[in-house]
C-alpha cells in the first residue's frame, strides 16, 4: 500500500483534513498529531476499520483502543451514562491529555474495546486532531501510531519509520508538545482510579472530584498484579538495548553510570548514557544523549521517546540512564522509563 504523507500547512490544511476524513469514513487508517503522541486513527464505530489498526501495529487484539471525540455532546451517544465525575473532569481538562473510561453502549463495537464492556474516551486539544475527528465522522479510535512494542511516536518521522506502506495517510503536524500518552482514569467503578499516569496528575484530579486512587499494578509494577489497562502489561515503550536506571545522589549516580559504561566497553559492548543537559559534562565515554533540562520538565517528557529511538538507531548494546523525578511529570516520566528498562533500577 502506498502511504500518502502530507505536511500540514495553513494553505493546505483544509484540503488534507477533508481528504483524511474521507479515508476514515471509508474505513481506512490515518496517522495524525495530538498534543501527547501521534495517533493511528480509524472509525471507532466500524469494527472492520478498527481491526485494521491491530494488523498495522501488530497489536494484541485484547488491547482496547481509545475513542477520540471533538465535542462533549458526542460523549453521551456512546456511553451508558455520563458519570458526574466525567462532567467535572471534562470541564477542567478537556480538550486535553486525559482519557476517561466509562461503561459503553451498543454503538461501540467490541472490536474497538477489546471485548470489554467499557470504553476509553479522550478529547484531544490539538487543532488538527479536532478537525480530523469531525471530518472523519466524530468517533476516531486511535492508539499511538507506532509498531506495537516500540516507543510511541512524537514526530511524523517516527510514524513513517514504523508504519510507512501499512496505512493510507500520515498527517505531519510537526513535533508534539507533551510527548507522553494521556493520563487514563477509570470512572466505571466505585472509586475513580488512574490506570496510566500522564500530564494530568492525581492531585489535579482529586482537587476537583475528591478521592482518586492509583491502580495497584502501577505502584508495584514488578509484582504479579494484573494492570487494569490491558495495554500496560506489555513491555512497552521499549528500546532494543538492555536498559538500566540509576537513582540517587547526582554525583554518585554519575560515578555508577561511568563504572557501568567502562565495564560494557571492556566487554566489547557499545554503551549509551541517557542524562540531563545539566549532568552531561559528568560523562565522557559511551554514546551520551541529553534528554532535556531539569529546569523545564516538558523538555524531558517531549524528548524521551525520540531519544530511545535514537539509541536504537545507533545500535547501542546497553543504555544507562539517570532518573527524572521532576515535580509534575515525574510520575509519568518514571512510569515510562521503568517500563523501557523492564524495571531494572539500581539505587546508589
Ligand atoms: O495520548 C494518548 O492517549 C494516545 C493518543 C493517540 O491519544 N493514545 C494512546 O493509545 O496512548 P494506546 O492505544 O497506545 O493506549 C491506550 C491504553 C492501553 O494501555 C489500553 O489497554 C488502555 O488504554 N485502555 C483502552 N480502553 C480501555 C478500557 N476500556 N479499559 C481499560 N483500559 C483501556
Ligand atoms: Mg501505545
Amino acid at each position: 500500500m502506498e502511504t500518502k504523507i502530507v505536511r500540514i500547512s495553513e494553505d493546505h490544511e483544509e484540503q488534507w483534513v477533508k481528504e483524511a476524513g474521507q479515508i476514515l469514513k471509508n474505513g481506512g487508517l490515518v496517522a495524525f498529531p495530538t498534543e501527547t503522541v501521534y495517533g493511528l486513527g480509524a472509525n471507532a464505530l466500524d469494527e472492520k476499520a478498527a481491526a485494521k489498526i491491530y494488523a498495522a501495529k501488530g497489536r494484541p487484539s485484547d488491547n482496547p483502543l481509545i475513542v477520540h471525540i471533538a465535542d462533549f455532546s458526542d460523549l453521551e451517544k456512546i456511553v451508558e451514562k455520563v458519570p458526574e465525575e466525567a462532567v467535572k473532569l471534562a470541564k477542567a481538562f478537556w480538550p486535553g491529555p486525559l482519557t476517561m473510561i466509562m461503561r459503553k453502549n451498543d454503538k461501540v463495537p467490541y472490536g474497538t474495546t477489546g471485548g470489554l464492556e467499557t470504553v476509553a474516551v479522550r478529547m484531544p486539544s490539538d487543532e488538527v486532531a479536532q478537525k480530523l475527528i469531525r471530518s472523519g465522522g466524530g468517533y476516531i479510535a486511535a492508539p499511538s501510531a507506532n509498531t506495537s512494542g516500540r516507543p510511541s511516536p512524537t514526530s511524523a518521522a517516527h510514524v513513517i519509520e514504523d508504519l510507512n506502506g501499512k496505512i493510507d495517510m500520515i498527517l505531519d503536524g510537526g513535533s508534539v508538545g507533551i510527548g507522553l500518552e494521556s493520563t487514563i482514569i477509570d470512572l466505571s467503578e466505585d472509586v475513580p482510579t488512574i490506570l496510566r499516569p500522564g500530564f494530568i496528575t492525581q492531585k489535579m484530579m482529586s482537587d476537583i472530584i475528591g478521592k482518586v486512587e492509583i491502580d495497584a499494578a502501577l505502584i508495584k509494577a514488578d509484582s504479579n498484579i494484573r494492570p487494569k489497562a490491558p495495554g500496560m502489561k506489555y513491555r512497552h515503550y521499549a528500546p532494543k538495548a538492555n536498559m538500566i536506571l540509576v537513582r540517587g545522589d547526582r554525583e554518585k549516580v554519575a560515578e555508577k553510570i561511568r563504572e557501568l559504561v567502562r565495564q560494557e566497553l571492556d566487554n566489547g559492548g557499545k554503551p549509551g548514557v541517557l542524562c540531563a543537559d545539566e549532568t552531561a559534562s559528568m560523562y565522557s565515554e559511551g554514546i551520551i544523549k541529553k534528554i532535556g533540562t531539569l529546569h523545564d520538565e516538558l523538555t524531558i517528557s517531549r524528548h524521551l521517546y525520540g531519544v530511545l529511538r535514537d539509541f536504537d538507531e545507533e545500535g547501542v548494546s546497553s543504555i544507562f540512564s539517570e532518573t527524572f523525578e521532576t515535580p509534575m511529570l515525574g510520575t509519568a516520566i518514571m512510569n515510562r522509563l521503568k517500563k523501557a528498562a523492564g524495571q531494572q533500577l539500581i539505587e546508589v
